[in-house]
C-alpha cells in the first residue's frame, strides 16, 4: 500500500549540507542578529550587574545588624539596618522587573529576525531542496528551535553570566569571612565540575535526538493534516492513527531520555551542595562555640551560602537550555548553509521584458533529479519561434511537467542548455527571468489571501483592468459573484473553491503577468468540455503573440498549438503540425488516441 510511505520518515545524515561546524561555533555564530540590539543588550547587563550587587549586599548587612544593634540592643540601629535591607530589596526586585521586561522584548525582536532571514534563506533554495526536506522538519526549524535558542538568549544566557558573576562574588565574599569554611565549600566545585562535564556529554545528543524527532512529529501531523481526504477516503484513518502514535510515543521516550539525564545531574548537584552547607553549619557552630567565629558571620556565611544554591542550579538549568540552544542553532544552520542551487550566476545580465522576442530553444537538455540515477530528459532539442504555441504530448510520467520547470529555471538541466533570444538563461538574471517566462502548473496552488492579491501576485502592479481582463481570459468571472468579490479570502483559510476553480485561477494569474513565454502545464484539465472549449478561444487571442509551451492532454487541446512536439523517452521523438503528426507517427496517435478514449469514456 502506498500510505505507508507517503515519505520517507528518516531524514538520513546526508541531507545535512557539508560544511558541519561544531554546536558551539553554530550557537556562536547567532551573535551576527544580536548586533543590532547591541546598546539594548549592554543596557540589560548591567542591570544584572546591578541586580547581583543588589542580592549580594543583604547577607553581609544582616550579619552586621546581628553582630551589632541585635546584640547590643540597639532598637534605632535596627531601624536603620533595616530600612536599608528593605530599600536594596525593593531596588532589586524593580530592577529585575524591568530587565526581565527588556530581555524578553529583545529576544522575541531577535527571534523574529533571525525566523525573517530563514524565511528568505528557505525561498531562495530551489524547489529541489523542499522535494528532499520533510516540511514538518522545516517547521520544527523556523518555530521550535529558532524558540529554544530565543530561550537560551533570554533566559541561559542571562543565567550563566549572572550565576558565574554572583558565583565569583559570593566566593570572594565567604573567604574574606572565613576563609577556612570558604575552602570546603570551594572543594565542592570539584564534584560539581566532573557531574557538569558528564551531563554535557550526554545531554548534547539525547537534546539533538529529542528536536529530530520533533520534527518527524510535526511532519506526520503535518502530512495528516493535508492529505485528511485521501486518508478517509481509503480508510486508513486507524493506519495513519498508529504511524502517528508510533512517532509520538518515540518522542515521548527520547524526551524522557533526556530529561533523565537531566534529573539525575540535578539531584547530584543538589546533594553536593547540600552536604556543603551541612559541614559549614557543624563546623561553624564549633568555631561559634569557641569564640573564632561572630553568630553575625556565620549567618551571613550561611545565607550567602544558600544564595550559592541557586547558581548552582541554575547552571545545571543553563546548560541545559545551552545545550538545546546549540543543537538547535546547528539545525537552523544546516538550513542557513545550504546554499541556493539555482542562483544568478555572475555577471548575469538583467533583461528588459520590452526588448525580448520570445525565442526558446532547449539544446540537448538533460536532467535527472537529484539523488535519481534515472534520467528523464535524455537530449531534448527543440524550437519554439517568437510568438508561436508549441504543445508538450507524451504519456504519462515521460517528463512533460519536468522539461516545463525548466525555462523558468525551477529546475536547472544537468546537461545541455536553455536559451532565450540565444542567451543561456542561467545569463539572465533570475528575478527578471521569472518575470519574463511565467509558468502555471496543473496543481494549483493559491495562497490564504484574497483573490485580487492571488491574481497579482506574479505582477503587483496590475490594475484592475488587467485583472479583468485575465479572468475573461481564464474564464474565471465567477469570481467577481463572490461575497467580496476580488476581495473575498480564498485559499486555506478562506473560502474553498472547486478544482476547475482554482486550476481557472492560477491560468488568469499566470496571464495578468503578460510574459514573453507563457508556460501552461495542462491547465484545463479540470474543466469540463465546454468550459475548456470558451477557455481556449479566450487563450488563442492571448497566445497569438506570445511564446507558449502547453502540456496537453487532451486532443481538443491540442488545437491551441501551432505545433506540437511528442516528449518520448526523454527526447523529443516527433515534431509538427498535429494534422502532419496523425499521419506519420504512430506513437503520437497512439499517445493522444489513449487520451481521447479517456474523455469518450
Ligand atoms: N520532484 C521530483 N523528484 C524526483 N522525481 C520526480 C520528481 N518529479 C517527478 N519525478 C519523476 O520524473 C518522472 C517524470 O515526471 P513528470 O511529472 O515530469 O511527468 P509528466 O509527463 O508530467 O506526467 P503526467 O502526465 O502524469 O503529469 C516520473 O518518473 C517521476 O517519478
Ligand atoms: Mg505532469
Amino acid at each position: 500500500m502506498g500510505s505507508e510511505r507517503l515519505k520517507t520518515p528518516e531524514l538520513s545524515e546526508t541531507d545535512s549540507p557539508p560544511p558541519r561546524r561544531s554546536a558551539l561555533t553554530n550557537l556562536w555564530r547567532i551573535k551576527k542578529y544580536l548586533y543590532p540590539y547591541r546598546f539594548r543588550l549592554a543596557l540589560l547587563w548591567t542591570m544584572v550587574l546591578l541586580n547581583i550587587i543588589a542580592g549580594l549586599a543583604i547577607p553581609p548587612l544582616v550579619g552586621a545588624a546581628i553582630d551589632g544593634p541585635i546584640s547590643d540592643g540597639d532598637l534605632r540601629g535596627l531601624w536603620v539596618f533595616a530600612g536599608i535591607i528593605a530599600a536594596l530589596g525593593a531596588a532589586d526586585a524593580i530592577l529585575q522587573l524591568v530587565r526581565r521586561y527588556m530581555q524578553t522584548t529583545t529576544a522575541m525582536a531577535i527571534e523574529a529576525d533571525i525566523r525573517a532571514a530563514l524565511y528568505e534563506h528557505l525561498q531562495r533554495l530551489h524547489t529541489g531542496f523542499h522535494d528532499r526536506w520533510q516540511t514538518g522538519q522545516l517547521l520544527a526549524r523556523v518555530t521550535s528551535d529558532l524558540g529554544m535558542i530565543r530561550r537560551f538568549f533570554a533566559g541561559g544566557l542571562v543565567f550563566a553570566i549572572t550565576s558565574i558573576g554572583m558565583t565569583v562574588i559570593i566566593l570572594g565574599q565567604l573567604l574574606f569571612i572565613e576563609w577556612r569554611l570558604a575552602l570546603i565549600v570551594a572543594a565542592s566545585a570539584v564534584p560539581l565540575f566532573l557531574i557538569g562535564r558528564k551531563f554535557f556529554m550526554g545531554y548534547l545528543p539525547a537534546a539533538r535526538s529529542e528536536q529530530d524527532q520533533s520534527g518527524e512529529v510535526s511532519s506526520a501531523a503535518e502530512e495528516s493534516a493535508l492529505g485528511i481526504r485521501a486518508i478517509k477516503a481509503l480508510g486508513r484513518g486507524p493506519l495513519m492513527a498508529a504511524r502517528f502514535e508510533k512517532e509520538a510515543a518515540e518522542l515521548r521516550d527520547r524526551g524522557v531520555r533526556k530529561s533523565l539525564i537531566a534529573s539525575r545531574s540535578w539531584s547530584g548537584y543538589d546533594a553536593i551542595a547540600t552536604a556543603a552547607i551541612g559541614a559549614v553549619l557543624t563546623l561553624g557552630s564549633v568555631m561559634v562555640a569557641r569564640g573564632t567565629l561572630s553568630v553575625g558571620d556565620l549567618t551571613a556565611f550561611i545565607m550567602l551560602q544558600l544564595a550559592l544554591l541557586w547558581p548552582i542550579e541554575a547552571s545545571g538549568w543553563v546548560m541545559a537550555h545551552g545545550n538545546e540552544a546549540m543543537t538547535a542553532a546547528d539545525r537552523v544552520y544546516e538550513v542557513f548553509d545550504t546554499e541556493p542551487a539555482i542562483r544568478d550566476r555572475p555577471g548575469a545580465k538583467a533583461v528588459d521584458r520590452g526588448a525580448i522576442r520570445g525565442e526558446l530553444v532547449f539544446e540537448g537538455v538533460r536532467f535527472a533529479y537529484e539523488d535519481d540515477s534515472r534520467e528523464i530528459l535524455r537530449g531534448v532539442d527543440l524550437r519554439v519561434q517568437p510568438g508561436e504555441t508549441v504543445a508538450v504530448a507524451g504519456r504519462t510520467g515521460s517528463g512533460k511537467t519536468t522539461l516545463v520547470s525548466l525555462p523558468s529555471r525551477l529546475n536547472d538541466p544537468t546537461g545541455g542548455r536553455i536559451l532565450l533570444d540565444g542567451t543561456d538563461i542561467r545569463d539572465l538574471r533570475l528575478a527578471n527571468l521569472r518575470s519574463v517566462v511565467t509558468t502555471a502548473f496543473e496543481e494549483a496552488t493559491l495562497f490564504s489571501m484574497s483573490v485580487r492579491e492571488n491574481l497579482a501576485l506574479g505582477r503587483p502592479d496590475a490594475d484592475e483592468g488587467d485583472l479583468l481582463e485575465a479572468l475573461r481570459v481564464a474564464q474565471a468571472e465567477f469570481v467577481l459573484d463572490l461575497p467580496y468579490g476580488l476581495d473575498t479570502r480564498i485559499g486555506e483559510q478562506g473560502l474553498s473553491l472547486s478544482g476547475g476553480q482554482r486550476q481557472r485561477l492560477a491560468l488568469a494569474r499566470a496571464v495578468v503577468v503578460k510574459p514573453a513565454v507563457l508556460v501552461l502545464d495542462d491547465p484545463l484539465s479540470a474543466l469540463d468540455v465546454h468550459t475548456e472549449e470558451l477557455v481556449e478561444r479566450a487563450l488563442e487571442h492571448v497566445l497569438q503573440d506570445t511564446t507558449a509551451l502547453v502540456v496537453v492532454h487532451r486532443p481538443s487541446t491540442v488545437a491551441l498549438a501551432d505545433r506540437v512536439a511528442l516528449l518520448h523517452e526523454g527526447r523529443i521523438a516527433a515534431f509538427g503540425r498535429h494534422s502532419e503528426l496523425m499521419r506519420t507517427s504512430p506513437e503520437y496517435v497512439d499517445v493522444l488516441s489513449a487520451e481521447s478514449e479517456e474523455v469518450a469514456a
